[in-house]
């Protein structure tokens, strides 16, 4: 086992919650110092983009058929709207005198340390550089000019990349040393986001999978230390490019030429909270896990359309709707199996949402069924990756039947019997995970995956992040609510299961069912703050 690799199981083991204490956290939090959750850069050129709120006419049911939406040219506008539905506020809540931000990608407690930047290779529709998204206020603020001549000048590639990273510390903030898991959900949230919005506009995107992490902090910039404030710089987590059609790719060789020739201006803000907690140990999980350059990923598999959807409502407004249900109605009438299957069937691996993936799943989901039609309530498994259905059976409880309940879904049962309240005891006592009509665990192929990569270990993260981001939109289309849980006793969840060491480790939980409104939270409109200064 390499140093990485233990530096990372010690911090996963460390930062477990268990039914007697809580992972390592702050003893108190001062609510009114929490980290600004919108970073912005003194110095740079301004970008505003075009007024946010615009629809396109593509259905959600037309995102599982990807090559037959319109493809949207490439023009500021549209890149605009890209970021708008992906990282752009989609809402303010008001409850008395407090008032907070929500966005198209959801954050663990909403403290937001995913930052997004563009990268733009070339002159076509900004002045090449890299480029800082400020959701808050719709615009670009400029950190870096390329200067490009010659072929990456006149070239015929969509030159446009987005580039994710995370502020750690704007997480410990409040969750402490568990933070680092959070930030690598979020990062898989915002894929998933990041794909959705693409996919509306006709776009994919591809992984910049090969690039090593030093590399994506020199191309963003985050590798300039006095560029930040001590503790609240951002890591590197991943480049990904726009792809439409008709444009030629630009390679991660092409990009890393235009770096030499970057001049780049601006500091960042400082968050503006006082640093009363560190945790070290975040420090050390993010340098034990940095990725170098490898291989390009070589996973393919043949995609398929997920089982129809009954959803006719566009699919731009079911992304800003998107919320996370804070109570559901536990007397809820059971959850149509239809809309079920069509849920599971949509975070299959061969479906559009995960085609830029690249690799071989790794994440599975044991499934607590509490109110869902024809299915007696209990415990039930969706193996993502049938090849991995013996490594499941072999790790867990020998009395589990396995019986399969799809033709088309490797979806199984392993017992029955009332749930409600384990899944709630499970899951930090939260009442969302029995309320609903059914809750998750995500279980990921962890030791090995590990042992043959340290870095991979965020990548299982951001697998759980993306299948949940994929719940989130899916709950929507079915009229019906999710809500991602990072608190929950892992050791507890592996108990249940009879997983007994770190072949499987559940590393993310999810919860679907009718949520119950908070009626004494108001909800504002996302821009209107911005009513007079965008065109
Ligand atoms: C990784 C992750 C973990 C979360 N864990 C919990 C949780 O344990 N309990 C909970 O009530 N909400 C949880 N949430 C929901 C967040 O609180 C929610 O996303 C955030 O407040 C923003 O609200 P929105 O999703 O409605 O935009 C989680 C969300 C994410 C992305």
């Amino acid at each position: 086992m390499t140093p990485q690799t233990r530096t990372i199981l010690d911090y996963h083991q460390r930062t477990k919650h268990t039914l007697q204490r809580y992972a390592k956290g702050p003893e108190t939090i001062d609510w009114e110092d929490q980290p600004d959750p919108f970073r912005r850069f003194s110095g740079c050129a301004l970008f505003p983009l075009a007024r946010p709120g615009r629809d396109l006419p593509v259905r959600f049911a037309d995102l599982d058929q990807p090559h037959n939406i319109t493809v949207q040219a490439l023009t500021l506008p549209n890149v605009g709207l890209l970021l708008e539905l992906a990282f752009g506020l989609s809402a303010w809540k008001q409850l008395g005198p407090s008032r907070w931000a929500l966005r198209c990608n959801p954050s663990s407690g909403n403290l937001h340390p995913t930052e997004a930047y563009v990268l733009a290779a070339d002159n076509t529709l900004l002045p090449a550089g890299v480029y800082h998204y400020v959701s808050h206020d719709h615009q670009l603020e400029q950190r870096c000019q390329f200067a490009v001549t010659g072929d990456a000048e006149t070239n015929t590639g969509s030159g446009l990349f987005i580039g994710l990273s995370s502020i750690h510390w704007r997480e410990a903030w409040k969750y402490g040393e568990r933070a680092f898991r959070y930030c690598q959900h979020d990062i898989g949230h915002a894929l998933g986001a990041l794909r959705y919005a693409a996919a509306c506009l006709g776009w994919t995107i591809s992984l910049l999978s090969e690039a090593a992490d030093a590399d994506i902090a020199r191309l963003l910039g985050l590798d300039r230390a006095g560029d930040f404030k001590k503790n609240e710089q951002e890591t590197p987590d991943v480049l990904c490019r726009i792809q439409i059609t008709g444009h030629d790719p630009v390679t991660y060789q092409d990009l890393c030429a235009v770096l030499p020739s970057a001049t780049w201006f601006g500091v960042a803000d400082s968050l503006k909270a006082y640093h009363l907690y560190h945790w070290p140990v975040i420090d050390e999980v993010a340098e034990a896990a940095y990725k170098p350059e490898t291989a390009l990923l070589p996973w393919q598999v043949t995609q398929q359309p997920p089982l129809p959807t009954a959803c006719g409502k566009q699919a731009s407004q079911l992304i800003r709707q998107r919320r996370s249900a804070q109570q559901f109605d536990g007397k809820m009438a059971a959850l149509p199996a239809a809309d079920f299957y069509r849920i599971l069937s949509a975070v299959m691996p061969d479906t559009a949402a995960f085609s830029f993936w690249q690799s071989q799943p790794k994440v599975h989901l044991f499934v607590f069924v509490h109110r869902v039609e024809g299915l007696a309530s209990g415990l039930y498994a969706l193996a993502r990756h049938e090849a991995s259905l013996t490594v499941l059976q072999d790790a867990t409880l020998s009395l589990f039947d396995w019986h399969r309940q799809h033709d088309s879904l490797p979806f199984y049962h392993l017992y029955s019997g009332d749930l409600k309240q384990t899944a709630k005891t499970l899951s930090c006592h939260q009442p969302i995970a029995s309320d609903s009509a059914f809750s998750l665990a995500m279980v990921a192929e962890f030791a090995d995956t590990i042992n043959n990569a340290p870095w991979q270990y965020r990548r299982l993260f951001w697998e759980c992040g993306l299948i949940g981001q994929v719940l989130y939109l899916e709950a929507e289309a079915a009229g019906v609510r999710g809500t991602g849980i990072g608190c929950y006793f892992d050791d507890s969840v592996h108990e249940i299961l009879g997983i007994n060491d770190d072949k499987l480790q559940s590393l993310y939980h999810f919860t679907i069912g009718k949520p119950r409104e908070d009626s004494r939270l108001q909800t504002l409109p996302p821009y209107s703050h911005l009513q007079d200064s965008l065109s």
